[in-house]
């Protein structure tokens, strides 16, 4: 089996509609009419979820019919997020298939399938032509990529001169041993983690200028720290992302909180300009 093979194998549930939808409906969602907020505890699948993403966003110089990729795209939420917001046109494309039609599913029950569409497809290999996007984003993907350079020629090809490379990902900070299993890979046999050095030396060599860059661990132990209190209160919310993640969920969640806690990994976003 590939490392493509195995990490679309890693993130296939199973069933993640109907959990989905009988989860949302359980907590008095109108599954045939949702809305991006319904979603919010659910789709984004990252350190410091809809609070990151809105943060992120802020960063990217969106606006009004823009053409976004979002790379790795997941359940969708991100692109939802982004389209809503700025109004931009947004393409997802992810390896897991399941992802893929699950996402397609939820964006049509927001009303949103006009302005987000998302496609089977390795980051890799983009089944897209030279310059067709004016921004792109990569949400906690690269920590399954071994090959990081050839991800970013590929995010550049793609990308118009003077468009922007938003990434948001979880880099190893200092020394030390990673615990497993984390949320993207059971073992390290699939887990690339870098650190903030390699990635911008790899921007840099696959024709990125990087603009800025922030660590938002902070953001994301908080958040963290706010949905242990809200689960402790059985506040009513719809089943979190644990619920759909399947094994050892609570063990991956809780071993990436502490390697964020313990400064041995961080979220951190970088964004970069394409010269
Ligand atoms: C942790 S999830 C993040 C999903 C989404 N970006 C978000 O923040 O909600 C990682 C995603 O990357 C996708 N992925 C991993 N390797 C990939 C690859 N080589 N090409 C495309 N997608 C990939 C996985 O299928 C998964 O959906």
């Amino acid at each position: 089996m590939s490392t493509e093979e195995k990490v679309a194998k890693h993130y296939t549930h199973g069933s993640l509609e109907t959990t989905i939808l009988a989860g949302l409906a359980a907590s008095g969602k109108d599954v045939d009419h949702l809305s991006i907020d319904d979603l919010a505890g659910i789709d984004e699948f990252h350190l410091g979820r809809r609070e990151a993403t809105r943060e992120f966003s802020r960063d990217l110089g969106l606006i009004d019919g823009m053409r976004l990729i979002d790379i790795g795209s997941g359940l969708g939420g991100p692109a939802r997020y982004m389209a809503s917001t700025y109004g931009c046109v947004v393409t997802g494309i992810d390896l897991t298939e399941e992802f893929v039609d699950v996402a397609k599913v939820l964006t049509e029950r927001c009303g949103m399938a006009m302005q987000v569409s998302f496609r089977q497809a390795s980051a890799l290999a983009l089944p897209f032509a030279d310059e067709s996007f004016e921004r792109a984003t990569l949400i906690h993907v690269g920590m399954n990529i071994e090959d990081k350079a050839a991800l970013f020629a590929e995010i550049r090809r793609v990308l118009r001169r003077g468009g922007v490379f938003g990434l948001y990902e979880i880099m190893q900070v200092r020394d030390g041993t990673l615990p497993y299993p984390m949320p993207w890979a059971m073992t390290p046999e699939t887990s690339f983690v870098r650190s903030p050095e390699t990635y911008r030396r790899l921007l840099d060599e696959a024709g990125f200028s990087l603009e800025s860059e922030q660590d938002r661990s902070a953001l994301a132990i908080r958040l963290a720290q706010e949905m242990r209190a809200s689960a402790a209160n059985n506040s009513g919310q719809t089943p979190g992302l644990g619920a759909l993640m399947g094994e050892r969920a609570a063990e991956r969640v809780g071993n990436v909180g502490m390697s964020v806690g313990n400064g041995l990994l961080a979220p951190i976003e970088m964004i970069a300009k394409a010269v």
